[in-house]
């Protein structure tokens, strides 16, 4: 953080300013990919949250039964997964880039790396179970999806400080 030798009316002390704070369109945070005011980021991440434990939970249900219906579930979980996640992934980065407020801090730039290894894992978890959705759970499809499971909850926090703490993609009208 720079400094500027700004006097305190007289007290001398020395003010501290942030120049991301100072840059133009900082204040501006307010979503413009959304619905009528509603951010469509916010509604389209459920899905990959939701379906990437749900891949996790398919292989844990097949390692337990050994029944091929819970493979075959993982598979689809995994694949609707990755696509619903793809579609958060596209209205995450049009808000990164269209809106001043976000594009200016660096958490949103966090978030976005932490989101595309999130999607990278995801897209592995589904492509290893295309060619043989029952051998593939274990070991090294069970692995992925214990991996993704933790990497949505870690992009899924994140992305709730974004909005929780830095107020982004929140509308500053009464
Ligand atoms: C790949 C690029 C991504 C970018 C650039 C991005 C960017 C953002 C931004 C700017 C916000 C603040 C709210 C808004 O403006 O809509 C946000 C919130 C959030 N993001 Fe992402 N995101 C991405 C992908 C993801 C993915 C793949 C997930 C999870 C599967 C995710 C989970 C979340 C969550 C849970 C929130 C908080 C939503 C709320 O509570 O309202 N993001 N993201």
């Amino acid at each position: 953080m720079a400094t500027e030798n700004t006097q305190n009316e007289g007290k001398g002390e020395e003010e501290l300013v942030d120049p991301i704070g100072e840059m133009a369109g900082f204040q501006q945070t307010e979503s413009r990919i959304s619905l009528h005011g509603h951010p469509i980021h916010a509604m389209s991440v459920a899905f990959p949250v939701a379906l990437a434990f749900c891949v996790f939970g398919a292989d844990l249900l097949y390692w337990w039964s050994g029944d091929v219906f819970w493979a075959r579930a993982g598979m689809w979980a995994a694949g609707t997964g990755f696509l619903f996640g793809m579609l958060a992934g596209f209205s995450g980065t049009a808000e990164l880039l269209l809106v001043p407020g976000i594009r200016v801090r660096a958490a949103a730039w966090t978030h976005f790396i932490i989101a595309v290894t999130l999607l990278a894992l995801l897209g592995a978890n589904w492509g290893h179970r295309l060619y043989g959705f029952e051998e593939a759970v274990l070991p090294y499809g069970i692995l992925l999806s214990a991996l993704c499971a933790g990497m949505v909850a870690f992009t899924g926090w994140h992305g709730g400080k974004l909005v929780f703490d830095y107020r982004l993609g929140t509308s500053k009208s009464s």
